[in-house]
This record gives C-alpha cells, structure tokens and sequence, in this order.
C-alpha cells in the first residue's frame, strides 16, 4: 500500500493518455455503425435486399410513428411489441412466414440503443455497401499475423540514433582539426544531451511537427500492437480487498446456511448493467420478524431497524430513515463499461467465477483482479455459449447458412470483438 501513490498518479496518467486518445481517434461507445454492424449486419442490409429480416432502407418511413420511439421498443424487444398487439409488428411476423426470427437487445444501453435507432433512421450514404456481409469475415480475420508495424518503428528509431551518434564524433573530430589547423582552441565535448537540447531550441517547429507525426501515426499502431506483444496492464491490484461493513452482514449466513438466491437481494443482476446492493426495505422483508441473531444478538439487527426507522418494541416506523452506507468492494475506473447481464445471462457466466465463493464469505472479499488483462484472457478463452441461447442460436444459423463450407470457427468471446477498446471504454 506504501507506494500507491506512485502506482496511483501512474495510472491516472495512462487514463488521460488514453482518453485523448480515444477521443482524438473519434472512438466513441455510442457509435450507431458500428453497433449495428456487431449486432444487426449478419441479419439486415440497410439495402431494400432481404437477408433473414427485411431490407431496412426506408424503414422509418414505414413503420408506426412516432418512429424513433417504435424502433427503440421493437429493437429492445420486439417479443414485447408483437404481445402488445401491435398490428404493425403482426405483419412483419407474418411476413416472414408467422416466424418471429429477430433476437432480443436488453442488453443495448440506453445511449447505445439511441445512437443505433439514429443510424437506422439515417445511415450515411457510405455505410451501406458495409452493412451486407462483411461481419463474419471480418471476425475471422481479426487474428492478424505478419511483422508488426510497431517493430518496424523501433527498429528504424535505434538505426537513426546510431547513425546520428556515429556523424556526431565524425564532425566534433573534423572540428577539432580544422581548429588546430586555425591556431584556435579545441571545442570543448558537451554531452549529447545538452546538443539535443540546443537543436531542439533552434528548431522548435519542426520538433512540434515531428512530435505530432509520431503521436498519430504510431498510436494507432501501438494500439493493434498491445494485445500481439501482450503489453496490457497488470498493476498491483485491489485483489483481497475485504473492508469491513457498517453492519456485520454475513453471505455465509444468508446465502450459504439460508440458502437465500443472489438475486433475491441483487435483483438487477440479470436485467442490467449493475448487480445493485439492496436497500433496506429488502432486508426487512425478514427482519421486521427476524429481530435476534446466532451471533450477535439484537446488536447487528438493531442496525437495520435504525436505518429503515422501524420500532420493533411498536412494530411501527416511526423514526428517520438514515440509509446504510455500504462499502464497495469491487470497484472499476469510470472508462470502463462492464455490464452484469450480459456476463450473466447472455455469457452464462456463474457469479462465482468472477467473485469467488462467496456463499462462504463473512465479509465480502474481492477475489480477482480486475484488471484489463483479467478481463481479456478470459475473453480470450472463454466460448461464447451457443447452445440453447436463444440470441446465438438464431445468429449461429445465420451465419452458417451464409458461410456454408467456408469456415469452422470457434467463437471465442474474442472473435466476436471482445477485446476491442472501445467495447469496454467509454
Ligand atoms: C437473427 C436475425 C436478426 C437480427 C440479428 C436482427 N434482426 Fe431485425 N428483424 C429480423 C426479422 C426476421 C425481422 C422481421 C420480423 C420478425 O420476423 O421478427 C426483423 C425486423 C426488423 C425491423 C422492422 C423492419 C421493417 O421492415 O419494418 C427492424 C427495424 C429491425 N429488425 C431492426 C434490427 C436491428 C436494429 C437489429 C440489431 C440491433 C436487428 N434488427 C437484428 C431479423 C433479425
Ligand atoms: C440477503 C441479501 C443478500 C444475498 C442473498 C446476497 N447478497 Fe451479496 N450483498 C448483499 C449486501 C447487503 C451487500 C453489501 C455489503 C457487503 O459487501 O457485504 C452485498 C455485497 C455483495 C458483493 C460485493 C459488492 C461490492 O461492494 O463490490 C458481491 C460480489 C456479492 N454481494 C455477491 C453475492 C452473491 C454471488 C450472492 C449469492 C451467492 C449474494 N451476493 C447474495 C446482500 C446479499
Ligand atoms: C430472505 C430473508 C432475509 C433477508 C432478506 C435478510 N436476512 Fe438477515 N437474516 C436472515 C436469517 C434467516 C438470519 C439468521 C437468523 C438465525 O439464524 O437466528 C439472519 C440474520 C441476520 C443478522 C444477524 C447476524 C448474527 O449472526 O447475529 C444480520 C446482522 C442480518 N441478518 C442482516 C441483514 C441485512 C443487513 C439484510 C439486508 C441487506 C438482511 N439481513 C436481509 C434472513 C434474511
Ligand atoms: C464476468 C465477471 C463477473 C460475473 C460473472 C459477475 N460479476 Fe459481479 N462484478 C464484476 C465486476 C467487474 C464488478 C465491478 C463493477 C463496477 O465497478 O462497475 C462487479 C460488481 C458486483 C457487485 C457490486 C455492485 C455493482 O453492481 O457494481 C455486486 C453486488 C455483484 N457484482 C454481484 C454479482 C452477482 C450476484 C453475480 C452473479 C449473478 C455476479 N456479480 C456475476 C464481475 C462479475
Ligand atoms: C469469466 C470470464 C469473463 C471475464 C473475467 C470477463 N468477461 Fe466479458 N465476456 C465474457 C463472455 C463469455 C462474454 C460474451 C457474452 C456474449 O455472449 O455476448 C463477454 C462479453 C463482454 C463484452 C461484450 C463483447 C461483445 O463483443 O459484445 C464486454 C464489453 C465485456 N465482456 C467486458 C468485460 C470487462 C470490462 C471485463 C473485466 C472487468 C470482462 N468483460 C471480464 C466473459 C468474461
Ligand atoms: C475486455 C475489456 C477491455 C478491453 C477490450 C480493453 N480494456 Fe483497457 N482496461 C480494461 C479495464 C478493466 C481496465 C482497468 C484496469 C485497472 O483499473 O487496473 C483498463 C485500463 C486501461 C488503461 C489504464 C487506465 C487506468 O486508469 O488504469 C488503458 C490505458 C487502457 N485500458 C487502454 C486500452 C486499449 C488501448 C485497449 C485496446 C487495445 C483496451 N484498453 C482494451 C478493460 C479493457
């Protein structure tokens, strides 16, 4: 914990780096093209050319206004506008043979599924030759091979330093002998530093162009570098973090010994992005009759009934409420965009590979690292889980019908863009 600090500053640095960056790059989240051409292109064109669904030029034009609002429902859940009796929504099913074939997008978040529904009211012109076929292809040849650009970089930086140190003492001994030759005293050696610097002060233009030319051409190859050389970061994490809680809330006793669900308490795990800590009212769904503990007695219940204002003695609330200040455990940079359900629900992924077994735990410890490069290995090599997942069933066929004979690829989370930077910064 000692030298934090420096780990602290270092990081945050990085951070800024990397949002300059992001931003210089245009690189944003809510990039409705590319969102659709991830989740959308294996089944739409934005041609009138029917794939699976219909063609999608025009379409704000066709369906029921106000249209922005009936594509962000439809494309959320179309299940959802089909049960409401939408009559709309019954033709296109019946169009396309009383199948309902279209997935559902929960998991788009709200800025996502708005810059989706804008891009699909009014792609630009260019973008509509991209939306027929490329996504599969693309997925494929994202395991690049061949020298990286980054090397070439390097290598051709060390050969002009060497070539630059090797002309330096040539003309500081040609110098030297033209000055004896002239009776004059010998130029004194300075260090080639404090000739950089001179240089660097005569040409300050040059140096701001030079400065600008590398910036841009070798970030971006430093960026496709990161994951080939395995340069990601791994600094010294809060793994084993376990802080003590205002309330001695045990998981072992609750989730383990009660045998009480995770989602009885985090009940937005499977519906959104958070996980979410419960208030109090949830915990007294017990605890208005639970009022003594195996451990503690009434000292830790007591807690409960302050915060929610009850009065057990009256069995009424009749005080302040004064809300438990929780402490976080597990806790990600702002750039970081993870969403709960889509790890949960969609990626099958049990709690405990991520949090450890926690229906064990007195006091919540956090058991891995967070860290980018925990995130990547296991997209790396985790499968996307395909079999009787509704979304990729229909996906899956998709694409094999597209690609018959073509491709046996193993769907790894990574080739579905998994570890692109954009898909977890913001
Ligand atoms: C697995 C294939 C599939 C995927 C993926 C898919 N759709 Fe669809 N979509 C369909 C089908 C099929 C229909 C026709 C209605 C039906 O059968 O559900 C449809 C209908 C639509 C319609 C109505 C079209 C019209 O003519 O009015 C829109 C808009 C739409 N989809 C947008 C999207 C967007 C945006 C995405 C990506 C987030 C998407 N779809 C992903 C298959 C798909
Ligand atoms: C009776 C309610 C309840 C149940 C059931 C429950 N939790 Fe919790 N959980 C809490 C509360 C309250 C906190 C915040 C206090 C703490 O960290 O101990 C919490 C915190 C957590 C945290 C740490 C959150 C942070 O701050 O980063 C994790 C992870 C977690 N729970 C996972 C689980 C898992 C996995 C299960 C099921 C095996 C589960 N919980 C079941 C109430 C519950
Ligand atoms: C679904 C029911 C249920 C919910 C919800 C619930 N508890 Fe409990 N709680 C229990 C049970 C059962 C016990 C154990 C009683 C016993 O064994 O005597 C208990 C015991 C406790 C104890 C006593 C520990 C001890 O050893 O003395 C504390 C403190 C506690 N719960 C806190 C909470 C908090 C805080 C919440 C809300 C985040 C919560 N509980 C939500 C069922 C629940
Ligand atoms: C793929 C890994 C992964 C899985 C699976 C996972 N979590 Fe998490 N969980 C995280 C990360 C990462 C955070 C930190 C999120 C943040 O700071 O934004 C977190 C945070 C939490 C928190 C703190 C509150 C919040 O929403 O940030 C709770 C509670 C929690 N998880 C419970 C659960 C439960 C319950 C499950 C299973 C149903 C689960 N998690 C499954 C990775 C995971
Ligand atoms: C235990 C393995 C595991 C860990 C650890 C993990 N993920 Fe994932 N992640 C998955 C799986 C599986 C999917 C695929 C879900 C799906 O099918 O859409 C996924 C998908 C994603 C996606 C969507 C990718 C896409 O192309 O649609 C994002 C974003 C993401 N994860 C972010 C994170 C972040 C950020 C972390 C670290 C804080 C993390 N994940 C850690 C397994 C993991
Ligand atoms: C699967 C998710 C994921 C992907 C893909 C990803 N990152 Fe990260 N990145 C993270 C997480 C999580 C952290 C936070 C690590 C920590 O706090 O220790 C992080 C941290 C960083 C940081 C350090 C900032 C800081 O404050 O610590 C930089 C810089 C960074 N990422 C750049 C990139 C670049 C460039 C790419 C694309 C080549 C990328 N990331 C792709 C998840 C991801």
């Amino acid at each position: 914990m000692q030298n934090n600090m420096s780990h602290f500053s270092l990081k945050s640095l990085f951070g800024a780096v990397f949002l300059f960056f992001a931003f210089s790059f245009g690189l944003k989240a809510q990039d409705g093209a590319k969102i659709f051409k991830q989740n959308c292109a294996v089944c739409h064109a934005l041609t009138d050319q029917k794939l699976t669904g219909p063609g999608l030029a025009g379409v704000a034009g066709r369906v029921p206004k106000p249209e922005a609002e009936w594509l962000s429902k439809w494309i959320k859940n179309n299940n959802t506008v089909i049960a409401s009796g939408d009559a709309y929504a019954k033709t296109l099913v019946a169009n396309n043979g009383g199948v309902d074939a279209m997935s559902e997008f929960e998991f788009l978040s709200d800025a996502d599924l708005k810059a989706l529904v804008d891009y699909v009211i009014a792609p630009p012109a260019a973008a509509a030759p991209v939306a027929n076929a490329t996504v599969a292809t693309e997925a494929v040849e994202e395991v690049k091979g061949g020298i990286d650009p980054l090397y070439l970089l390097l290598g051709a930086i060390v050969i002009l330093a060497l070539v630059l140190g090797a002309l330096r003492s040539v003309r500081h001994s040609l110098q030297n002998s033209y000055n004896r030759r002239e009776g004059k005293a010998e130029t004194p050696e300075i260090t080639f530093g404090q000739e950089v610097k001179q240089w660097i002060g005569g040409n300050r233009r040059l140096v701001g162009v030079f400065v600008i030319i590398i910036a841009f051409g070798g970030m971006k190859s430093c960026w496709d570098a990161c994951y080939d050389l395995g340069v990601y970061y791994d600094w010294e994490t809060q793994k084993g973090y376990h802080p003590d809680q205002p309330i001695k809330f045990s998981h072992k006793l609750h989730a383990g010994d009660n045998e009480i669900a995770c989602q009885y308490c985090h009940n937005s795990v499977e519906k959104s992005k958070h996980a979410g800590i419960p208030t109090v009212n949830v915990c007294m769904n017990c605890h208005k009759g639970i009022q003594t503990g195996p451990q503690y007695g009434e000292k830790e219940i007591a807690k409960i009934y302050a915060a929610s204002g009850f009065n057990p003695k009256t069995g009424v609330y009749d005080a302040p409420e004064n809300p438990i200040k929780w402490i976080k455990v597990h806790t990600l940079p702002d750039h970081v965009y993870f969403n709960h359900s889509q790890h949960v629900v969609v990626g099958k992924q049990e709690c405990a590979t991520c949090h450890g077994d926690v229906k064990k735990m007195t006091t919540v410890e956090q058991k891995s690292p967070l860290t980018m490069k925990w995130c990547i290995e296991c997209h790396r090599k985790t499968e996307v889980a395909m079999e009787g997942n509704a979304y990729y069933d229909r996906m899956h066929k998709a694409l094999k019908e597209k690609y018959k004979g073509q491709y046996d690829v193993k769907f790894t989370v990574e080739k579905i863009g998994g570890l692109e930077c954009t898909k977890c910064h913001y």
